[in-house]
């Protein structure tokens, strides 16, 4: 009899953490699908990404890696995109951290949030826009396990809403970058930093942080060469 109230009580408690999690998901998802009909789906975590210089990291946010493209998704008019070698869609935090890790030899980490954004990129705007003015607590797909071993930390990320976009809000949140210099790059397109420098300042009191260059979005690749000059001139 005791045998079949612990099974019982054992099934009960799988049910219950079942229906809790499917709570906690569904509660996530309508982060993203309260601001535009669109059906956002479940990352697929990249991680940390090795180089040969584990002293500097380069963490990036980037539409790419974090969007489920239709597969006729319009380049020129979704504003942000580029088509890199054999035609892939790249990103422009993407492409500018490219750079900064070839000049370095860096780790490189994409910064992924739980679920995707949508393809539209007008649709984008708008969740990304509603995230930032509900100051929503956005869960992550993919977590650093140690930063202890880097001195240099790169952001990279693009300007949304006018400030640091909310899924690097995220990071900065759960990452203690305390006694790193930290470096920010932007893109954007107008608002140049906006108030990133000093946002970033606040939330990792403890780190240096530098202004690095501005990327405008309409034509990053006029920008690649200031970037590998900033690049270069930290580390002579
Ligand atoms: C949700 C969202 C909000 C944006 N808000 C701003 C903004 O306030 N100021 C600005 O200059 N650009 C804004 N942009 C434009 C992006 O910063 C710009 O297109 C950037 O290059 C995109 O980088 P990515 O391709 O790496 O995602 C916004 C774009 C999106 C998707």
């Amino acid at each position: 009899m005791k045998r079949w109230i612990a099974v019982l009580l054992t099934a009960m408690l799988a049910i219950m953490l079942q229906a809790r999690a499917t709570a906690e998901s569904d509660n996530e998802i309508s982060n993203f699908n309260r601001y535009a009909d669109y059906t956002p789906q479940a990352a697929e975590p990249v991680g940390l990404i090795p180089g040969e210089n584990h002293r500097t990291l380069v963490v990036w946010f980037s539409r790419v890696g974090n969007t489920v493209f239709d597969p006729d998704v319009d380049v020129v008019s979704s504003a942000t995109l580029n088509r890199g070698e054999e035609g892939a869609l790249l990103g422009n935090a993407q492409m500018i951290a490219g750079w900064i890790a070839e000049e370095t030899g860096a780790d490189r980490f994409l910064i992924q949030t739980a679920y995707t954004y949508p393809s539209d990129y007008h649709q984008t705007v708008q969740v990304g826009e509603g995230q930032d003015i509900d100051f929503v607590d956005l869960e992550l797909a993919a977590h650093l396990e140690d930063v202890s071993g880097y001195d240099t930390v790169w952001l990279v990320s693009p300007i949304w809403h006018y400030t640091v976009c909310t899924p690097l809000r995220a990071f900065l949140e759960e990452a203690d970058l305390s006694g790193k210099t930290i470096y920010v790059m932007t893109t954007h397109c107008g608002s140049r930093f906006a108030d990133t420098v000093e946002k970033i300042q606040q939330m990792q009191p403890n780190a240096t942080v530098i202004q690095g260059v501005a990327v405008s979005g309409n034509n990053p690749t006029n920008f690649e060469s200031d970037v590998r000059a900033f690049v270069q001139g930290t580390m002579q």
